[in-house]
């Protein structure tokens, strides 16, 4: 069956086919009856209980425009955004490119969104009840400097509506922004935004858990200086991870040159070795989501072996449908 809709929604251009899947998922919400059933395999990550450990990756609803829809597929969790202060229209079109043979997808969108206002409108107007992830970044025109002052806004507005939040410092079309996951810089954001997750937490008498979402592309030395600052810095989970800038697993397809992060298949034993090496370093200190590649059950049981907590998925879904959300709920057997 998927099959079929597949070759229609890849008859258009990526990013065409996108927006078009969020619109129907959007009605799609308003529909007295899921779609899907909600698989039940249970959890409880970061004190949040999650009715089963399949998440909607950031960057699929990017305003939180269709979260019952997605809810209506199956998933325990969703996270939306990437959000900024205001709105912004992204990179210039087009940015969506699919690597088909391989199951990949570049792109280089640069956070297109419509501000954390419409954001949190719409996060207000949802009924999903599941966990509820909300993914923060900082506006193109802002200097990398004064980066922490979008993410301070951001999360001061978003607080109240999420069950989670997400520090992304790690997409690769916004410039210099991976720079924060290095020594000082990621040293004095985390140490800011613990402190205003400290005092919003006194302000509203709720506790949401702070995560930071990390890229594959960092070295082994790297990824055990983050895993150093998240343990000082207290904070509460961490996505591994976003997109990647390495090519190698697509040389010579078409599509493979485009500048961008790649996802998908290609991207799974890059982002599980991010897994593996930072659950060495973390040694249980904090939960990692791992993101990156599943397409599969078995991939997916891959990433939990390899130390993973939850699992969010995005391109996995465009090649292989919805059913892949389902077995992974259903089957993925947690440690
Ligand atoms: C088109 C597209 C847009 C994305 N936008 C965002 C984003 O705004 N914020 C973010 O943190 N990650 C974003 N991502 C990364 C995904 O959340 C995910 O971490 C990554 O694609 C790896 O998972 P996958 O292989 O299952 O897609 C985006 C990915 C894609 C394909």
């Amino acid at each position: 069956m998927y099959s079929l809709i597949r070759k229609f929604i890849f008859s258009m251009q990526p990013e065409t086919a996108h927006n078009f899947t969020v619109q129907l998922l959007k009605l799609a919400g308003n529909l007295p009856f899921p779609i899907l059933p909600m698989p039940q395999n249970p959890t409880e990550v970061m004190g949040l209980k999650f009715k089963n450990p399949i998440g909607l990756a950031a960057g699929a609803d990017k305003n939180g425009e269709a979260i019952d829809g997605f809810g209506k597929l199956g998933f325990g969790f969703i996270e939306v955004g990437t959000v900024t202060p205001l709105a912004q229209d992204g990179n210039q079109k087009p940015r969506q490119f699919r690597i088909v043979e391989a199951e990949g997808i570049i792109n280089r969108n640069g956070f297109n969104n419509l501000g954390v206002d419409v954001l949190v409108k719409n996060v207000k107007k949802a009924k999903y009840d599941g966990i509820l992830g909300i993914n923060i970044g900082k506006n193109a025109i802002t200097p990398i400097e004064r980066a922490l002052d979008d993410y301070q806004i951001c999360l001061r507005k978003v607080y109240e509506h999420a069950d989670y939040i997400t520090v992304n410092i790690s997409s690769p079309n916004t410039k210099n922004l991976r720079t924060l996951q290095y020594g000082e810089a990621l040293d004095d954001l985390l140490k800011s935004l613990k402190a205003e997750q400290t005092k919003l937490s006194q302000k509203f008498g709720k506790y949401k858990p702070l995560v930071l979402k990390i890229a594959p592309d960092l070295s082994e030395e790297e990824i055990a200086s983050v895993a150093d600052s998240l343990v000082r810095h207290q904070i509460d989970g961490v996505i591994a991870g976003n997109t990647t800038l390495f090519r190698d697993p697509v040389e010579g397809l078409r599509n493979a040159e485009q500048q961008g992060g790649l996802s998908g298949k290609p991207l799974h034993a890059l982002s599980t070795r991010l897994i593996c090496t930072l659950a060495k370093e973390l040694n249980g200190a904090l939960p990692i989501i791992g993101s990156g590649g599943i397409h599969s059950v078995t991939s997916g049981q891959e990433k939990i072996d390899a130390g993973a907590k939850l699992l969010q998925v995005y391109s996995g879904m465009i090649y292989a449908g919805p059913k892949l959300i389902q077995d992974l709920a259903r089957e993925i057997k947690l440690g």
